[in-house]
């Protein structure tokens, strides 16, 4: 604690509840430019903002988001600029994204197109993924050029195009290894998959409550552990991404017993829609389609309780949305649904919401988990040095969260772009109020105040 009187800080947010990982505790926090000055009690400032009754966090981090992707014939919907701007609306201050190098390009060059097209419209801070796929594998001496560029962390793929062969992925892990970088993976089990979708294709059943019936949770479960014993065999590190169900929390949960340096995380989706909306009619079936899918009820309640007690690390989004046009295009073959759904918006509150929910008054053990989960664990474990924490010195990213405020989630109360989102109508208590990034308040109440292009490239 450093209460200091004069000079005045530029910016003092007073009377609020600071939430950090590890504390929960009444004190006003003071910002110098971009970043906090200090935490501390009467402290003076040129500006300042009440924040009596809500809570003071950092900002939260996504690292998962799929912001305008080309994938398959369509692109993701929200572009750089709407995407953080809809993410700084739900408290998100810094967001990973991907670069996928072509065949005919080097890392280096693919990482510099993307910054281009981020660059200018990112509202938030941002890193990225260098994604390591079958064409790469030729160019894994680039890997250290990348991670010296700033790409920390490396996307390897068990499933599509973009699949690694078990070879492949000893091969790209190894090198990933010996740059320092961290390796992020999709796991599932390609093979079995595309055998299970011909079978199915082929006796008629094309429609979008197949989908989970080709992408079984046990072999989720089989394609974690497998990367999990080759990254272990390899001595890298790895972080598991979207974890779906409990058969790949038993392999993370097993992994961390060994003292691997093992993570994963899971998303809203997995958290709090269970299969079932696959059987809606018509497009309702298609839109939720997303990869792995969603599970049958009881998988939630297991991912919450494996957030809870530390078998899981984080929740990111996978935001990765398709319009409502683009998934029924795959309504005569659901393999050709555009996969991804939307949350960038709605992560913190609907986190929030499952770990804290109506208790009253909310315990600090759950208040800090929900932060850890949501913003901590996020910075650390993708090497955002200066984020996920309050603490002077560091980025003045900071969240005011009202948790008294009722919101009913909509296509019209959110600001992402796809024109619908899988939690239409849910209404949860506590929203972010105020987000600030760097120092600089981007929303206010409601009121959007940043801009395309004020975001930074962070090198991770
Ligand atoms: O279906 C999904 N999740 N689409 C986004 C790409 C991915 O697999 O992460
Ligand atoms: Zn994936
Ligand atoms: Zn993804």
């Amino acid at each position: 604690m450093n209460a200091q009187t004069t000079p005045p800080y530029d910016l003092v947010i007073r009377h609020g509840t600071l939430i950090t990982a590890d504390a929960v505790y009444a004190a006003d926090l003071a910002i110098n430019g971009e970043t906090i000055a200090a935490i501390g009690h009467n402290l003076d400032g040129r500006r300042v903002i009440d924040a009596t009754g809500r809570y003071v966090i950092p900002g939260a981090i996504d690292i998962h988001v799929h912001l305008g992707m080309p994938i398959g014939r369509f692109t993701s919907t929200d572009d750089f600029y709407d995407g953080t701007r809809a993410a700084a609306f739900g408290g998100t201050t810094a967001i990973v994204d991907f670069v996928e190098t072509r065949p005919d390009e080097t890392m280096l060059a693919a990482l510099a197109a993307r910054r281009a097209l981020a660059d200018e419209r990112v509202a938030v801070d941002y890193g990225l993924h260098m994604t390591i796929g079958p064409s790469d594998i030729a160019k894994l001496d680039q890997v250290r050029d990348a991670r010296t560029a700033g790409c920390g962390s490396f996307k390897l793929y068990m499933a599509y195009g973009l699949r690694l062969t078990d070879g492949e992925l000893l091969l790209a892990l190894e090198a990933v290894r010996d740059a320092g970088g961290l390796p992020v993976v999709h796991a599932e089990n390609w093979d079995i998959i595309t055998t299970l979708i011909r079978r199915n294709l082929a006796a008629g059943r094309t429609e979008p409550r197949w989908h989970p019936r080709s992408r079984p949770a046990a072999l989720e479960g089989e394609a974690a552990g497998r990367v999990i014993d080759i990254a272990a065999h390899v001595g890298a590190p790895l972080h598991i991404f979207h974890v779906s169900c409990a058969a790949v929390v038993e392999r993370i949960a097993a992994a961390k017993a060994r003292g691997l340096p093992i993570t994963g995380e899971t998303c809203p989706q997995y958290l709090w829609l269970t299969d079932e909306v696959f059987d809606r009619p018509g497009v309702l079936g298609a839109l939720p389609v997303c990869s792995p899918p969603l599970r049958p009820a009881g998988e939630p309640e297991a991912l919450w309780a494996a957030l809870r007690s530390g078998a899981l690390d984080m929740v990111t989004t996978d935001h990765c949305p398709f319009t409502a046009e683009e998934k029924a295009t795959g309504l005569g073959d659901y393999s050709a649904i555009p996969g991804g759904v939307p949350s960038i918006e709605s992560r913190l509150a609907l986190v929030y919401a499952g770990l804290i929910g109506d208790e009253e008054p909310p315990s600090a053990t759950a208040l800090s988990r929900w932060v850890e989960v949501s913003c901590t664990a996020p910075a650390r474990r993708l090497g955002f040095r200066r984020k996920g924490a309050l603490l002077p010195g560091y980025d003045a990213d900071i969240v005011l969260f009202d948790p008294a405020r009722e919101f009913t989630i909509s296509p019209a109360s959110l600001h992402e772009k796809a024109g619908w989102t899988p939690y239409d109508g849910l209404m949860v208590r506590g929203w972010p109020a105020v987000t600030i990034s760097r120092g600089e308040v981007l929303v206010m109440d409601g009121e959007w105040l940043g801009r395309p292009g004020r975001g930074r490239f962070v090198a991770r």
